[in-house]
C-alpha cells in the first residue's frame, strides 16, 4: 500500500526516536546494575523492551508503506546519576510524547487511519512510561535519594 503525503517521513523519525531510546534506556538499566540497584536495572530494562516492539513495528508498518525504514540512531543523553538519568529518559520520552501528537494529527490530515490507530496506541504506552519516571522523581523527593535506592537493590 502507497503511503499519503509525509507519513513516512513522520514514521521514519518515530523510527528513529525509539531506536533512541532502546539504546538510552538500555544503557541506563546496565549502569543501574553495576552499581547495584538490580530491581531499578529491571524496570527500566524493560522500557527499552516495551520501545524495541514499537521499534517493530514502525519498520512494519513502514515496509507495508512501501517505505524505506531507517535505522539512524539519535544522539543518546546519558545520566551519570540515577536522578540524571530519569531527567533525561523523561525528556525522551515527553519528546516522543509530542512526535507522535503530531503525527496523529496528520494522520488524521491525510485521511490515513490504519497509521493512526497504531500510533494511538503506542501514546498509551509512553504515557505510562512519563507516568512511571514522575513517580520515582516524585518517590524520591518525599523519601530522599539514599531511602529510594536502598529500595533498589534487591530483585522484585
Ligand atoms: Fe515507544
Ligand atoms: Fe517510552
Amino acid at each position: 500500500m502507497k503511503a499519503k503525503e509525509g507519513v513516512l517521513d513522520r514514521l521514519n523519525d518515530l523510527l528513529s526516536a525509539e531506536l533512541t531510546s532502546i539504546n538510552q534506556f538500555f544503557l541506563h538499566a546496565e549502569m543501574c546494575r553495576s552499581w547495584g540497584y538490580e530491581r531499578l536495572c529491571e524496570k527500566i530494562r524493560a522500557r527499552s523492551v516495551d520501545e524495541m516492539k514499537d521499534a517493530e513495528e514502525l519498520v512494519k508498518h513502514i515496509l507495508y508503506l512501501e517505505g524505506k525504514p531507517s535505522m539512524t540512531l539519535g544522539k543518546l543523553t546519558v545520566g551519570e546519576s540515577v536522578p540524571d538519568q530519569f531527567q533525561v529518559d523523561l525528556k525522551l520520552e515527553t519528546d516522543m510524547l509530542n512526535r507522535l501528537r503530531e503525527s496523529i494529527t496528520h494522520c488524521a490530515k491525510v485521511g490515513d487511519y490504519t497509521t493512526r490507530s497504531i500510533l494511538e496506541r503506542m501514546i498509551e504506552d509512553e504515557e505510562s512510561h512519563i507516568d512511571w519516571i514522575e513517580t520515582q522523581l516524585d518517590t524520591i523527593k518525599q523519601v530522599g535519594l539514599q531511602n529510594y535506592l536502598a529500595e533498589q537493590i534487591r530483585k522484585d
